[in-house]
């Protein structure tokens, strides 16, 4: 904020809860740079009353929510987050996969309940996670993150990306293979896919009928890449055993089939939610904002 209130005049302080769309509407009328969250639907509407904007710097690598072609169409750069939260997110990442694998929630309930009666042979049995399968749909900046943490716990990865790595990129024990063989091998599936129409419910029901009935899924990159509807019914019928989920299809209204369900575990959307990775966030959106009133190129422009 010091960084923004030193160069800017603010024509809103920022909050810290999501604004209204009429907050939004107003606030965007005589701006010439806006900084907004995931949590705001950059839309035509909103790009037809910013009629002296120039440049939106999203705080976020995600930029699902802005309509890049009306932005484009009018001049306006858009620019991301890249890099800066790519290790963080990937650390949240093998949080959830360790968490829903041994059953963290439930034994933390146990424990903080009062309801613990002491160790036992067969108490919350969880899934294996070292030596186990890895998949990675999105072979991206947070893809490659996960995966280099998977040597740790000795575990192959197999991806699938659209465009296939470079060899500097590749590294040993790391196979690309096709959408249906990541399903139907992985005992993990981990999603690093940005939200697309190509890949808006790219795991629906007929995927998750091609994975294995042991197989856990985890979801940090958008809710809507997975049909939530699906999954639940996936998991009552036992056709995967576990989810660890940081995002959802209509945040923050979270599938009330969901909730209800062991061997889920469920995080309010905190991929990139540490101090130290926010403030570079932050950062970021400054430089991209500035390199565009000073006529120059925005570092992180996605349109
Ligand atoms: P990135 O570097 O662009 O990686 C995305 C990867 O997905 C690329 O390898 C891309 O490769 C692949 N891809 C795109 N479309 C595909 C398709 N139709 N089928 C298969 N693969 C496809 O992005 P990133 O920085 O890793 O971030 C990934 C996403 O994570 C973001 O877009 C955001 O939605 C999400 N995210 C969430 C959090 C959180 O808080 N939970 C934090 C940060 C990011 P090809 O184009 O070659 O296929
Ligand atoms: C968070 O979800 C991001 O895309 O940065
Ligand atoms: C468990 O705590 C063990 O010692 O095996």
């Amino acid at each position: 904020m010091a960084a923004i209130e030193e160069r800017f005049h603010l024509t809103r302080p920022p909050q810290e809860d999501p604004p209204s769309r009429s907050v939004v509407l107003e606030g965007v009328r005589e701006a010439e740079g806006m900084i907004c969250t995931l949590t705001e639907g950059i839309d035509q509407e909103v790009l037809h009353a910013a009629t002296r904007l120039r440049v939106i710097a999203n705080y976020a690598v995600g930029f699902n929510n802005i309509d890049i072609d009306q932005a484009r169409a009018r001049g306006v750069v858009v620019t991301n987050t890249p890099d800066v939260l790519t290790e963080t997110t990937a650390d949240l990442t093998w949080t959830l996969l360790l968490a829903t694998a041994r059953r963290l929630a439930e034994g933390h309930q146990m424990v903080q309940s009062g309801n613990w009666k002491g160790w036992s042979p067969n108490q919350l049995l969880g899934a294996e996670v070292h030596g186990k399968t890895l998949g990675i749909l999105g072979m991206g900046r947070i893809g490659h993150a996960v995966a280099r943490r998977a040597t740790g716990f000795a575990m192959p990865v197999r991806y699938y990306s659209r465009t296939p790595l470079s060899p500097s990129q590749d590294s040993e024990g790391w196979h690309p293979v096709s959408f249906e063989s990541l399903l139907a091998e992985s005992d993990f599936i981990s999603l690093h896919v940005p939200l697309t129409a190509e890949t808006i419910h790219l795991i629906g029901r007929r995927e998750l009928q091609c994975v294995k009935s042991t197989a856990i899924l985890i979801n940090t990159s958008r809710g809507s890449v997975v049909d939530e509807m699906a999954l639940v019914e996936a998991l009552r019928n036992g056709q995967l055993a576990g989810a660890g989920l940081d995002v959802y299809e209509h945040e923050p209204r979270v599938d009330p089939g969901l909730a209800g369900l062991p061997h889920v575990v469920m995080l309010p959307h905190l991929g990139s939610a540490t101090l130290a990775t926010r403030t570079k966030m932050g950062l970021m959106c400054v430089e991209n904002i500035l390199a565009v009133f000073e006529g120059g190129r925005a570092p992180n422009a996605v349109a």
